[in-house]
């Protein structure tokens, strides 16, 4: 496998052509959203141009190009994780979105009292808000796995908190924390042995390793575009087809209909059940052109560039005694992102200071505070690389944390 050559994909990202401040662009908050590349950025604006219509609703030709695009798009997806079948794939605005039908639909259905749902503590907001609201209504009990020193969770932790009284496992396949990828293929196979379904929130995971839905097993998964160079107000809800059959939809309105009475309904088939309304052709054509680039350019040597740019961060950061890292050292169990805390310095003047060098890195609680509270930290700085970082980012990255410390008044 050839490596990838960064400096020639920046090229494809018109962003990287501005300064910031008079300075390169250090571009380092990934795990927060992506930029985009041109082949992405002209795939919308040709939809616009070309093709745009209401898809699914009219016989006319902008409607069909519409529909076309949609379904392509749609296509696209399903390659792109190995899924089964079209039908599985559902397009909503985000991860959160696709968390929130999930809970609603095929939570309010399993979830009686006294059933257990289990998240891990290092969870998004996204993935515990949404189970808190179900368990309030339906009387469930919300259980947390809880990682170790190293951030990571352990075979016995798993075995104790799932159990035959959980109905529900949703955990995220990487953390946006700790960068800890979590072993989803041992919770997944514990969790069916219990009975349970597993939903996984890919939404740091799948912009940046090979997923193979049918390999994974998992029951859910979700994950948002503006994550992997496509546009923001895309996501997706892979569900295995038995289980999104079995699950009422979530929106009601148009498009998701069969046939409408007075006083009930009956609904379409998938994937359309869960698409009420007018759906976001362009993001979903934005997505299809994101994965097209992602494709091309190889997952697995996505993979291999951010671990060698992970490894090289980790080693010049701890050279600083005055940093501390959050997370796995070892870099089989973790992704391409670094959270970090500074001796003295509160992670948002780290961020602020950073931004007068071009340096965008990300500050504060993440959307996991239980996991701060766990940690007890009040908040943490944290890098996250993609396809188009490159070592100089780094080196800018750690002269700036110098230099932070030095207009601190710390010296070097
Ligand atoms: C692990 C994880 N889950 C869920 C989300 C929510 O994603 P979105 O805001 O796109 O819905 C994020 C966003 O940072 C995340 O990192």
């Amino acid at each position: 496998m050839h490596k990838l050559n960064p400096e020639e994909i920046r090229k494809d990202f018109p962003i990287f052509k501005q300064r910031i401040q008079d300075n390169r662009l250090v571009y380092l908050d990934n795990g927060a959203t992506t930029q985009k590349p041109m082949q992405v950025i002209n795939a919308i604006n040709n939809y616009n141009q070309n093709s745009h219509g209401n898809p699914h609703r009219g016989a006319h030709q902008l409607s069909i190009r519409a529909t076309e695009e949609y379904d392509l798009a749609k296509e696209k997806v399903r390659k792109f994780i190995n899924a089964r079948y079209i039908e599985e794939i559902i397009f909503t605005r985000n991860t959160t979105e696709s968390i929130n039908l999930i809970a609603y639909s095929c939570g309010k259905k399993l979830i009686n009292k006294g059933d257990e749902i289990v998240l891990a503590i290092s969870e998004h907001h996204s993935n515990i808000l949404p189970w808190q609201r179900l368990v309030k209504e339906n009387g469930g009990i919300l259980k947390y796995i809880y990682l170790n020193e190293e951030g990571r969770i352990s075979p016995e932790e798993i075995k104790r908190k799932i159990t035959d009284r959980t109905k529900i496992v949703s955990i995220a396949h990487m953390s946006n924390v700790l960068g800890t990828i979590h072993p989803i293929e041992e919770i997944i196979d514990h969790a069916h042995k219990m009975g349970s379904i597993v939903v996984i929130d890919g939404a740091q995971s799948t912009p940046h390793m090979k997923i193979d839905i049918q390999k994974l097993d998992a029951d859910l998964f979700v994950f948002s575009g503006h994550k992997m160079l496509g546009p923001m107000g895309i996501g997706v809800l892979y569900g295995k087809k038995e289980i999104l059959e079995d699950m009422p939809p979530f929106l009601m309105g148009g498009d998701m209909i069969e046939y409408v009475y007075e006083q009930e309904a009956t609904f379409a088939p998938l994937p359309y059940k869960f698409e009420a309304g007018t759906q976001n052709v362009e993001g979903a054509v934005g997505l299809g052109a994101a994965i097209d680039y992602l494709e091309k350019i190889g997952l697995d040597r996505i993979e291999n560039h951010e671990k060698m740019l992970t490894e090289y961060a980790l080693d010049r950061m701890l050279s600083l005694p005055y940093v501390s890292i959050q997370g796995p050292k070892d870099l089989e169990m973790r992704g391409g992102l670094i959270s970090f805390t500074i001796d003295d310095i509160h992670p948002h003047d780290i961020a602020t200071i950073l931004d007068s060098y071009g340096v965008a890195i990300r500050a504060g609680h993440h959307c996991a505070q239980p996991l701060m509270r766990y940690l007890d930290v009040p908040a943490t700085s944290r890098i996250s690389f993609y396809l188009y970082n490159t070592k100089e980012d780094v080196d800018l990255f750690v002269e700036g944390i110098k230099n932070v410390r030095k207009w601190l008044g710390y010296g070097s």
